[in-house]
């Protein structure tokens, strides 16, 4: 099973691959958390990702086709944040071709804006990748990280004015993904606004 996992900022799509692989054992490609790590040693890349914007495409594009090379693609994977554009897209399509793979499912994780700033407002990740919410999926000790006990902190795009902007971008540059993949067929709509299993209920029962 190959998927690709769209959906605005917040909107659960790391909290549902996480889900996603486990479950389904297939690989987790997220290119926000390749960036988190590339963004220690490259500075333009960090600035980027403070200020919310895009990290351009040649750059993703490289990170990704790596990983897919380092990781195969035999088992299965799961896309989470990529592609971002309809440039990415077609990117991701001529990487695919190469292979002689192709997607299965892409799945939208549709939330309206308001309940997704309340969600990135209670978010709290660790250096680990773990990711919590200080009420809806609060770590046993208060502040502090379940899997290796480091302090939690908020991410520093997670700032009201930055999840403004990133949700302009994803209104200008991903949204237009939506018309680009019904036209294949593999276009499936989730109801975000359920409870974290609700969600992945409605996402596995299209996962064969
Ligand atoms: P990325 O990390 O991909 O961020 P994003 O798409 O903005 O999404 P988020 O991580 O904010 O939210 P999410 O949907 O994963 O929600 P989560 O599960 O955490 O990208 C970050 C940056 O990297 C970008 O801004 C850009 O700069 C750069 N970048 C990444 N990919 C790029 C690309 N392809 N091209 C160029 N640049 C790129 O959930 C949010 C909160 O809600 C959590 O606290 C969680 O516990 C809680 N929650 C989750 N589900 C539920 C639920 N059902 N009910 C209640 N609470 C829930």
């Amino acid at each position: 099973m190959n998927c690709i996992l769209l959906g605005p900022p917040g909107a659960g799509k790391g909290t549902q691959a996480k889900n996603i692989v486990k479950n389904f054992n297939i690989v987790h490609f997220s290119t926000g958390d390749m960036l988190r790590k590339a963004r220690k040693s490259d500075g333009v890349i960090s600035e980027l990702l403070s200020s919310g914007q895009l990290v351009p495409d040649e750059i993703v594009v490289d990170i990704v086709k790596k990983s897919l090379e380092r990781n195969g693609v035999e088992r299965g994977f799961l896309l989470d944040g990529f592609p971002r554009n309809l440039r990415q897209a077609e990117q991701l399509d001529l990487m695919l071709k190469s292979k002689n793979v192709k997607i299965d499912k892409v799945f939208l994780i549709d939330i309206e804006f308001e309940e997704a700033v309340n969600r990135i407002a209670g978010r709290r990740v660790c250096e680990c990748e773990a990711s919590y919410h200080v009420t809806m999926l609060p770590p046993e000790k208060v502040g502090k990280c379940d899997y290796c006990g480091a302090d939690l902190v908020q991410r520093n795009d997670d700032e009201e004015s930055v999840v403004r902007d990133r949700f302009t971008i994803y209104k200008k540059q991903t949204e237009p993904l939506i018309e680009y993949y019904k036209k294949t067929g593999l276009f499936v709509v989730i109801d975000g606004l359920k409870d974290e299993k609700g969600v992945f209920r409605q996402i596995s029962s299209y996962i064969l």
